[in-house]
């Protein structure tokens, strides 16, 4: 994650964090994703009433950059009121490996937005699925 800016993705993600809909379990959850042209697009989780139905932040972020045109990615900033922060879910994971593989993933605490946890979309899903045969 060569000359990206880590804390302005990491602040963009903790901006939005304050968007989530989270009624149920108030845990709230901000995403930013970093264009490889140097865009920034965020989201926040989305909860229902029939709580499979929800949707994580990292999918809301990925699933509007995708359809408003972006295709590369540089990098997903995520963050939650969590110690160290938390790592995108398994489905998360699935979605990133085949629309952002190249991308780095940042993760904070929002109470400790100074302590980022570095990682790689394609070291977190090892042999991912990525196309029907
Ligand atoms: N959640 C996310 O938005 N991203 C993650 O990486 C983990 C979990 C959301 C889903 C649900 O709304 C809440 O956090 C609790 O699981």
């Amino acid at each position: 994650m060569g000359r990206i800016n880590k804390q302005a993705l990491i602040r963009a993600a903790a901006k939005v964090r304050f968007r989530a809909v989270a009624p149920y379990s108030k845990f709230k959850v901000g995403a930013a994703l970093l264009t490889k042209s140097g865009k920034v697009i965020t989201g926040a989780n989305v909860e229902s009433a029939s709580y499979g139905l929800t949707c994580c932040a990292e999918r809301v972020a990925l699933f509007k950059a995708l359809t408003e045109g972006h295709k590369h990615f540089a990098a997903v900033a995520v963050v939650t009121r969590a110690k160290g922060g938390a790592m995108p879910c398994g489905a998360c994971r699935q979605l990133l490996a085949e629309y952002a593989p190249n991308a780095g993933v940042l993760v904070a605490d929002s109470n400790d937005l100074n302590s980022i946890r570095e990682f790689a979309v394609r070291d977190l899903l090892p042999a991912a699925f990525l196309a029907v045969p």
